[in-house]
């Protein structure tokens, strides 16, 4: 049996990079894919992509920090498949213009919270109750290396995925007792277009210091996050909960040489 048969499953930001990833991963593994992304290109793409592959995948194009669009989202999850037991909430934007907070124009911040946080909020608040009445379930939250080490420069963007850290425990706490666990990955430097806007197209990024201090030695790519996000969505991480999981080649915990 597939790690994932019989599973529904929500990823959002799926239409490229790490979402793609994983929602290619999960539906080798037997779920049923619903992607919720914004860009429709991408989303239509990668949910071709899928069912041609073999998989069984749907685009619901969704902007993720709209309540609107994210009730659309889960009726029509419910609506095609009955149920849903994974919520991955993996959308995102890192911003050019993001910046240290005496820099930071309200406008980004605005922008970057919403997209950042308020998505995890409102996919959360919709997709739980489904999950409980349908006996469980598990939901995956993404924030950054920026929620859990100071990085400088993007304070919209560390605020959003530290509070995603915060708000991983309070919700473990909350919905473990109902069957729902909640975990987060942690992923720093991996192969996508957010990392050449995060650092290799930033004129003061030290790619050389990256590879001096990352103790493997490398970037990561989409498809090591996503075998991360297989194994929380399935039942082979039963008593994980709560959990907020570093998948950054060991970068966060080494020493400055
Ligand atoms: N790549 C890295 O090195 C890295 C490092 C740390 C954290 N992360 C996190 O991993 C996750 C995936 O990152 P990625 O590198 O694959 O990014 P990416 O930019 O390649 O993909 C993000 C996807 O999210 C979609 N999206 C953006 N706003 C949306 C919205 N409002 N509603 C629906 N979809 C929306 C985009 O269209 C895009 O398809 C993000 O949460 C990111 O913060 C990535």
């Amino acid at each position: 049996m597939r790690r994932l048969e019989n599973k529904v499953a929500i990823i959002t930001g799926a239409g490229r990079g790490i979402g793609f990833a994983a929602a290619s991963a999960f539906a080798r593994e037997g779920a049923k894919v619903v992607l919720a992304e914004l860009d429709e290109t991408t989303g239509r793409r990668a949910a071709k992509w899928i069912a041609d592959n073999g998989g069984e995948a749907t685009f619901v194009q969704t902007d993720c920090s709209r309540p609107a669009d994210v009730q659309n989202l889960v009726a029509r999850t419910m609506e095609l498949y009955g149920g849903l037991h994974v919520l991955y909430n993996n959308a995102s934007v890192f911003l050019q213009d993001d910046a240290a907070a005496t820099q930071l124009d309200e406008a980004v911040w605005d922008r970057v919270l919403r997209t950042n946080l308020d998505s995890v909020f409102l996919c959360s608040k919709y997709a739980i109750p489904l999950m409980i009445a349908g006996g469980g379930g598990a939901v995956i939250h993404t924030a950054s290396s920026a929620g859990v080490i100071g990085i400088p420069g993007c304070d919209a963007y560390t605020a959003a995925k530290g509070a995603t850290v915060a708000l991983t425990r309070s919700m473990a706490v909350a919905f473990g007792p109902r069957g729902v666990r909640v975990n987060c990955i942690c992923p720093a430097g991996v192969e996508t277009e957010m990392l050449k806007q995060s650092n290799l197209e930033n004129p003061d990024f030290d790619s050389e210091f990256f590879f001096r201090r990352a103790p493997l030695g490398r970037f990561g790519t989409p498809e090591e996050i996503a075998q991360v996000a297989v194994f929380l969505a399935s039942d082979e991480s039963s008593y994980i909960n709560g959990a907020i999981l570093r998948a950054d080649g060991g970068i966060t915990i080494a020493p400055i040489s």
